[in-house]
């Protein structure tokens, strides 16, 4: 039996103001999302503040180690609590200094006491669903979502196989690469490798072999999976001691974070946040042991940055405008039942969930 053609998504998800409006209010409200390093908190009360889904956040380490994240909102007349990162013995709204724990219950405020029936033990900053995943801190504003292993099944153990380092490392640099366009234009662009031989050439002849490259989805995570390049054509020395030393591996995590595995166990990361309809921050981030100065490393975000991502962005730019085109109908996708690095099979499943977010 022929399968139906698949058409690519309809122009108006990528420019609508009033489908973006409906993502963030919804999609961003239910999915986990990336907050930040679980390094950036070493000690107690050290925090740091984000934006996402419209919402300031920050996410702030106990005197019992934990990390937790809170609406970034003074339970008394609403003030913004902090900003920016820093360390505190307590947390202190500036308007009228409240104080908070750092496990978010009111401690005091001034003059309360005379309010008669003034119960300080019912006021608690609101508290946000927090993972530590692999060091990395996510948040979901849903508190009934299910856990980041239901959600991305075996990502979690396969990541520890692929990177047995993961305890001992810290970002190098996190860049951020400013993208005129929809934010799902940028992430199926990461999604396929379609259109890898004919743009990346760095990296289709020096870092992987494009045609053992295919994509598979698992729970709501897309698995890239792909051999290096032959050794002598590799860019770098991949020589790392461990084992996929000669793999290449990612794993997106919808709707916009990836954790990506370069030869030589390489961690690396996409993460994305919205801006608006027509404009994403994409951000590349590279780790090494202690945050420690590293050659390759280095070398490779260097390398990313002047071609991969930089090749990306005259891509995703060029489909954003073209997108507002009023000559554009939305083709067929090209799904080979083979799957492999021509099929576009992954941008189905990612076309699906984004079809979801919006119709239910
Ligand atoms: S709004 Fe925070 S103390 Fe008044
Ligand atoms: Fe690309």
């Amino acid at each position: 039996m022929t399968q139906p053609i698949t058409h690519s998504l309809d122009a108006r998800y990528y420019t609508d103001p009033e489908i973006f409006k409906i993502e963030q209010d919804g999609l961003l409200a239910r999915t986990w999302q990336f907050a930040g390093h679980g390094s950036q908190l070493e000690n107690a009360g050290d925090y740091f503040a984000f934006e996402m889904a419209g919402e300031s956040l920050f996410c702030i380490k106990g005197r019992d180690d934990v990390i937790r994240t809170f609406y970034n909102v003074c339970q008394h007349r609403a003030h913004q609590m902090v900003s920016g990162s820093g360390t505190t013995r307590v947390v202190v709204c500036p308007y009228h200094a409240w104080t908070y724990e750092l496990t978010g219950g009111l401690r005091a405020g001034p003059n309360v006491n005379a309010v008669e029936g003034f119960d300080k033990s019912k006021i608690c900053l609101t508290e946000v669903r927090t993972e530590i995943f692999l060091g990395f801190i996510f948040v979901n504003l849903d508190n009934d979502t299910k856990p980041m292993d239901e959600w991305f099944p075996n990502a979690r153990k396969e990541l520890e196989e692929w990177v047995p380092h993961f305890e001992t490392l810290k970002p190098l640099e996190w860049v951020e690469i400013p993208e005129k366009c929809n934010w799902k234009v940028s992430v199926e662009n990461y999604s396929e490798c379609y259109h890898c031989s004919l743009n990346h050439p760095t990296f289709a002849t020096g870092v992987v072999k494009p045609e053992t490259y295919d994509i598979k989805p698992q729970g709501y995570c897309l698995r890239h999976t792909t051999e290096c390049q032959n050794l002598k054509d590799m860019t770098y020395d991949i020589r790392s001691g461990f084992d996929h030393y000669d793999q290449y591996s990612s794993w997106f995590l919808w709707p916009m974070f990836s954790f990506q595995v370069y030869p030589g166990n390489v961690l690396n990361t996409y993460h994305w946040r919205t801006i608006d309809t027509d404009h994403v921050m994409m951000y590349r981030g590279w780790y090494s042991m202690d945050g420690a100065e590293n050659d390759i490393a280095r070398q490779l975000a260097v390398q990313d940055r002047e071609t991969t991502v930089e090749e990306d962005i005259h891509l995703v730019e060029s489909v954003q405008r073209g997108l507002k085109s009023r000559g554009y109908i939305p083709g067929p996708l090209v799904i080979d039942p083979k799957c492999g690095v021509n099929s576009e099979h992954s941008i189905m499943h990612l076309q699906k969930w984004m079809r979801e977010a919006i119709n239910g």
